[in-house]
């Protein structure tokens, strides 16, 4: 079959379109004919093998897996042994393994039915990035005012959404160019930051629940822009050092953060059906409607990447290994 492979560490031009065996899936997964693959950060991380300490899970001097991708969504082609919860044919989205291909493997439990009035694209691209919005989203269940910052990506296009059907009241920060985006996503104000001062470039007004999706901030900016007994999640964010990455913020956070007033935390999102089936509700009844910027050929994957990592996206990039099989 058709996938798309690296054989170093590097940026997006180590990946190749190449010709590797089709993978048979083992007891305890299924075998997905991939209809459509989200393109997230996570999958630049592997590519690029960075920061360094994630080459100690992912493999020390190329990746393990040389197949790339994580979300997908398409069609089963085949279960393997113990697996009740799908049969060949079910449209099904999640994350799997090496879904930059024609097919993929992964397990039940990451996976979940995709509404019939759904698409392939706009339910591959929620598998990590939308399940990141409602895990960050949950840190807080009770906030009534949000500032999501980094609104106009691909987590942020979802988090604004799903916080205004949750009846927040929702203050997105973006650049220029993603400002009416971010307007039409639901938000009730819309920063641009390019044209504030650093520092004064959040909104003025004190949030119960502040999503950090872009990381760029110093936390005593994010501390003076946060009520008194807010939360602070630390979602993303592509500084830090080569070793540790937006590690070390989330890590200074959790030290930072106070138990009687302000909260700081990290997270760390993971894919479950649970949640899955939930964003699947929710795109199901139009509550959600993910952002797709740009459908790619998988022979496209390094443009695509590239498109990623150039922060131009509004919403999310994917991947099409079939075009004309109806994503
Ligand atoms: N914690 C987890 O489990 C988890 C899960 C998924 C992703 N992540 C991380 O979350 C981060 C974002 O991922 P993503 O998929 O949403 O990436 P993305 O699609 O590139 O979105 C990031 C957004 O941040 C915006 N941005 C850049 N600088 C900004 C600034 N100074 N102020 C406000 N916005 C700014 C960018 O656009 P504009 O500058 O044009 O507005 C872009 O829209 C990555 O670091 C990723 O690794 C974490």
């Amino acid at each position: 079959m058709k996938a798309i492979a690296q054989r170093t560490y590097g940026e997006a031009r180590v990946l190749e379109l190449t010709d590797v065996p089709k993978p048979v899936p083992r007891p305890g997964e299924v075998l997905l004919e991939v209809r459509a693959a989200g393109v997230d950060m996570g999958v630049w991380h592997v590519m690029a093998g960075r920061p360094y300490l994630g080459r100690l899970a992912f493999g020390l001097f190329k990746p393990h897996q040389p197949v790339r991708g994580m979300e997908v969504a398409g069609v089963v082609a085949a279960v393997g042994d113990q697996v009740t919860e799908f049969r060949p044919g079910d449209r099904v989205f999640g994350t799997g393994k090496g879904t930059f291909a024609e097919f993929s493997t992964a397990a039940p439990k990451r996976l979940a039915r995709i509404p019939e009035n759904v698409g392939f694209a706009q339910a591959a691209v929620s598998a990590i990035s939308g399940v990141t919005a409602l895990q960050a989203l949950r840190a807080a269940p009770d906030a009534a005012t949000v500032l999501v910052i980094g609104a106009g990506g691909g987590v942020g296009s979802f988090a604004v959404q799903m916080a205004k059907a949750r009846g927040m009241r929702v203050t997105g920060v973006c650049s220029t160019g993603k400002v009416e985006f971010v307007r039409g996503l639901g938000a009730d104000e819309v920063v641009d930051y390019t044209r504030s001062a650093p520092g004064e470039d959040l909104g003025g007004g004190t949030y119960d629940l502040i999503l950090d999706i872009a990381g760029n901030r110093p936390l005593s900016v994010l501390r003076g822009a946060l009520h008194p007994h807010g939360t602070l999640v630390i979602v993303g964010g592509e500084g830090g050092t080569s070793f540790f990455g937006g590690m070390s913020r989330n890590m200074v956070a959790a030290a930072r953060s106070s138990r009687k007033g302000q909260r700081f935390t990290g997270l760390l999102s993971r894919t479950n059906a649970r949640d899955l089936a939930e964003l699947a509700d929710a795109m199901a009844d139009g509550r959600l409607v993910p952002a797709v910027d740009t459908a790619y050929p998988l022979a496209e994957a390094v443009r695509a990447v590239e498109h990623l990592r150039s922060g131009r996206a509004h919403g999310k990039v994917v991947l099409i290994p079939n075009a004309g099989s109806g994503a």
